[in-house]
């Protein structure tokens, strides 16, 4: 079989790419090896810049994220008992962010997807990717028990952090650099009306917490956790009297719970591999970066990516021209690296440090107080938690 795209993975990266493609007349193939039902059983993040707003709009899957998506134009901190609101609009010239759960991106992207008539594989198994180094790559893989190759002009590696593109890259053309944080993030997802109109970040001497939501009646909070603890271990109950004590009075007592109808925990990590391009292998996503989520910034580096790779492509293809192709790798990690800055430093300014000792929580208190009495530090976070430009 041959394709000019082959595409790794039907997570938003790869979905949305092959829908970019397959609009503007490319052929692509996108090979996962997860069911459909997998793919959109996993809870992620819900925070959209407009940028990638505007990449699902020129994909043709905006109609549901813009009667559905709830627009917040502030973001609130809550810390010492107080609760102070971050105006993203104000202190942004009119800019905002769209809460819409990824869930529904992807679901919205299978269904364009579906109806296009471009091939996807699901459940492809053992997938290989060969001969980027030359000008005929393939992708070899397993479909119910039989060997297939599937030739084509590039390899997008859109299959996350776990994936095989990027460990198809000789180590000796690839520098990583992480930083694993010393806990995680307990999620719970359940069908109460959420707390406040906008997103609480909550700093809190128990821990981090954050109120967050998907719709008017579907509410995402989570809890600053350590790396020992099991999901097991934490009952609703016990969940929800975590929360509340980690709230400030007014979000305490405002606070509806029910029963959860999900409950996970993950860890935090800082994650670049460079280059994002090996020969005509493109990395794009969780495939080549990880933020830690405080910044919501994971699914959103995944659009801009896509949205230099997908401009790579098409002068490619349409005009013959390799200047985008040439960049993709230098453009993006420019983005990249200040997302990674971003989520870092709203990490490190909310979350409790187990080994930070007395100077690194005077610091930490400091930057809180500073961000709370600064227009222009307020001006910095609205700035990039609206999202830099493309
Ligand atoms: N072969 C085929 N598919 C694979 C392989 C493989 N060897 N390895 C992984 N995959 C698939 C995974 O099953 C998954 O569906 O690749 C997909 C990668 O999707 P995501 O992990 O969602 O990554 P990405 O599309 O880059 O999304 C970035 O969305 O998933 C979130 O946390 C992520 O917010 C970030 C954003
Ligand atoms: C979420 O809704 O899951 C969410 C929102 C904002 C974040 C992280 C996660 O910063």
């Amino acid at each position: 079989m041959r394709t000019q795209v082959a595409i790794i993975g039907a997570g938003p990266a790869g979905l949305l790419l092959g829908q970019l493609l397959t609009r503007a007349g490319i052929d692509n193939l996108i090979l996962e090896q997860r069911t459909p039902e997998y793919v959109l059983g996993r809870i992620r993040a819900g925070v959209l810049e407009q940028g990638a707003v505007d990449l699902l709009d020129e994909a043709g899957v905006g109609a549901r994220l813009h009667a559905e998506g709830l627009v917040h134009g502030g973001i609130e901190i809550s810390w010492a008992g107080g609760r102070h609101r971050i105006d993203l609009n104000g202190l942004i010239g009119g800019k905002h962010v769209v809460v819409y759960g990824q869930t529904e991106v992807t679901r919205d992207l299978m269904e364009a997807r579906a109806a296009s008539g471009a091939p996807s594989v699901y459940e492809a198994e053992d997938a290989r990717v060969q001969g980027i180094d030359g000008e005929r790559p393939s992708v070899r893989y397993r479909h119910r028990g039989e060997a297939r190759t599937l030739e084509c002009d590039f390899v997008a590696g859109c299959d996350g952090f776990h994936g095989v593109c990027r460990q198809s890259v000789p180590a000796s053309s690839l520098r990583t650099y992480e930083r694993v944080y010393p806990f995680g993030w307990l999620g719970v997802l359940a069908d109460v009306p959420p707390v406040s109109a906008e997103l609480i970040y909550a700093s809190h001497e128990r821990g981090f917490a954050l109120c967050s939501m998907r719709s008017r009646t579907r509410s995402r909070y989570y809890l600053q956790c350590t790396l020992a603890e099991r999901v097991e271990e934490w009952p609703d109950e016990r969940f929800w009297a975590e929360l509340v004590r980690r709230l400030d009075p007014r979000a305490a007592a405002d606070l509806v719970t029910g029963p959860s109808i999900e409950k996970s925990i993950a860890p935090l990590r800082s994650f670049v591999a460079e280059p994002m391009r090996c020969g005509r292998l493109f990395l794009a996503g969780d495939a080549a970066h990880i933020v830690p989520p405080t910044g919501a910034k994971g699914l959103n580096l995944a659009a801009s990516d896509v949205r230099y790779l997908f401009d790579a492509l098409l002068a490619h293809y349409r005009h013959g021209r390799d200047e985008g192709l040439n960049a993709y790798s230098e453009r993006a990690l420019r983005r990249v690296w200040k997302a990674e800055r971003f989520s870092w430093w709203m990490t490190l300014l909310l979350h409790r440090f187990p080994d930070h000792g007395p100077f690194g929580d005077k610091i930490q208190l400091a930057e809180l107080q500073y961000l709370f009495d600064s227009r222009a530090a307020q001006a910095v976070l609205a700035e990039n938690y609206v999202g830099l430009p493309y």
